[in-house]
């Protein structure tokens, strides 16, 4: 685990292994990389020579770029990490600080002790630069036996702040970053280790410990109660599924949220088998699940004055002797059938249940989360996620969240004319559609089970879920807990507008 702390001293002063301070790339085109706001001290301990210093090794100041020099005995510290921050006039955006904090902390890695000197300049910068410190000192460590190459985390930050009101501030960042954190840690975990069974398990301690009320549907009353997208998907695998259902009821509460998260916790497509390679990464096929739930555990702990109704349908999708076929057809929960064409149209059909059911406690908004399909990662990448919705305005308030916490997430539209290709030759719905638009016709499939005038929106993750490529900024390889900060942040503005 790695402590945080403020200190408003000097950073050449303070105990440290490293020093990260931030460089920018100057005021015009013909500068040389410039002193961010908080180097100036570390500046004068190397005698005003930091910034030839970095010149030297190449240093320019852009955003992303990381660059270590020795202090040589100038400081306690033994060497100065300087992150760029790109041109000196956007340095007060938050989401820049946040990943040169993270940028910096993970290239100390292997030192304990770090100062981050970098320019905070009220609650908004401290708190990026907090966020961004702790999400770059994580690892994944669980199946280790020995520390890869041996550098572990920074297991100590001190952040240089001379911000009052600052206790708020870092309390918020603590309880956001630990859920970002968790989340990582679950889509982390091999999927034998966190099957549908175990992933409720992990949902109930977490509730117990955020004084969340929370109640698991297995099997049986799963079957008793017709959720019939849930327990088709889980019909293939050893390890049967699960409802989970958070509650956080606060007093005073004007207003309530309902979440849904999809918790497949191992997507090998079914009978509609992936090919290997595709199926790589699909431990991480739960992360909407897991966001959700840490979310909601982080709004109980920051005791947010918004009611939260959280629904994590969770199945392993397994091809077996008992697995649902193509062409078998589902009665989904609300009695709707679907006509399953293709068992790896798997999120959809759990999401289905989920959203009818979350709409039963009819929640001011509803807003479900999901690593649904691979065209949401063709349409925008694998860092940005695509926002759908019932309602303009909601979609818009999701977007604007995302853009406060520092998520990357663009609207998407759900066009009338795909809905019939979901239409099926022998039952209400199909379970797949066009394929040009895939993430599109997915949204369109799950809007027919969201209640009448609830307003919704619908977050495809695939893409920012999971980081296969490099790490980068304050995101790690592997789960990168992609909607958690968005979640906290809307369920923060929406108790308070
Ligand atoms: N879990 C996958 C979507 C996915 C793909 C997430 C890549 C992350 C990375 C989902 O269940 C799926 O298999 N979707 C299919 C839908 C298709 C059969 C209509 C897809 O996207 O290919
Ligand atoms: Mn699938
Ligand atoms: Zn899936």
């Amino acid at each position: 685990m790695t402590s945080i702390s403020l200190s408003s001293a000097d950073a050449s002063g303070l105990k440290a292994d490293v020093v990260v301070v931030g460089i920018t790339t100057g005021t015009g085109s013909t500068d040389g990389v410039a002193l961010a706001d908080g180097a100036q001290a570390v500046d004068a301990a190397f005698g005003g020579r930091l910034t030839g210093a970095l010149g030297a090794v190449g240093a320019t100041g852009k955003a992303g770029e990381v660059t270590t020099v020795p202090t040589m005995g100038a400081l306690g510290a033994q060497a100065v990490i300087a992150v760029g921050l790109g041109r000196a006039g956007e340095v007060g955006d938050p989401e820049v600080l946040r990943q040169g904090a993270g940028a910096g902390i993970r290239a100390a890695a292997g030192h304990r002790r770090a100062v981050l000197a970098l320019p905070i300049d009220g609650p908004a910068t401290l708190r990026a630069v907090c966020e961004g410190a702790l999400l770059g000192a994580y690892a994944y460590d669980r199946y280790r036996t020995t520390s890869q190459d041996g550098r572990p985390p920074v297991s100590k930050i001190t952040v240089v702040s001379a911000e009052r009101r600052a206790k708020d501030v870092l309390r918020r960042a603590e309880a956001v970053t630990r859920a970002v954190t968790l989340t990582r840690d679950l889509v982390n975990t091999p999927p034998s280790d966190l099957h549908p069974v175990e992933f409720a398990a992990v949902a109930v301690s977490l509730a117990e410990e955020a004084g969340i009320s929370v109640e698991v549907l297995d099997e049986r009353k799963l079957k008793r109660h017709g959720y019939g997208g849930i327990l088709g998907v889980g019909a293939g695998a050893a390890h049967p599924p699960r409802l989970v259902h958070l509650r956080y009821a606060p007093s005073g509460a004007r207003c309530r949220l309902g979440l849904v998260g999809k918790g497949i916790t191992f997507d090998s497509g079914g009978l509609s088998l992936k090919p290997a390679q595709a199926m790589e990464d699909m431990k991480s096929d739960m992360a909407g699940g897991a966001a959700v739930l840490a979310a909601t555990a982080a709004i109980g702990f920051l005791g947010l004055r918004i009611g939260v109704d959280a629904w994590l349908p969770m199945a392993e999708n397994m091809p077996s002797g008992s697995a649902i076929r193509p062409s078998d057809v589902l009665t989904m929960y609300g009695g709707k059938r679907v006509e399953v064409l293709n068992t790896d149209a798997e999120g959809r059909l759990i999401l289905g249940d989920a959203l009818a059911r979350a709409s039963e406690d009819r929640p001011d908004y509803l807003l479900d989360v999901a690593t649904l399909t691979g065209a949401q990662a063709v349409a925008l990448g694998s860092r940005v996620a695509g926002v759908m919705a019932n309602d303009d305005t909601f979609r818009t308030e999701v977007i604007a969240a995302a853009g406060r916490a520092g998520e990357l997430m663009w609207p998407m539209p759900l066009p009338e004319e795909l809905r019939t290709s979901l239409d099926s030759e022998i039952a209400d719905l199909a379970n797949i559609g066009d394929r040009y638009g895939g993430m599109l016709v997915a949204g369109l499939f799950l809007r027919e089970f969201v209640g009448e005038g609830i307003p919704w929106a619908h977050l495809d993750i695939a893409g920012p879920a999971f980081n296969s490529g490099k790490p980068h900024g304050y995101t790690p390889k592997g789960g990168t807990g992609a909607a958690v900060r968005t979640l906290v942040e809307l369920a923060e503005s929406i108790a308070d507008g």
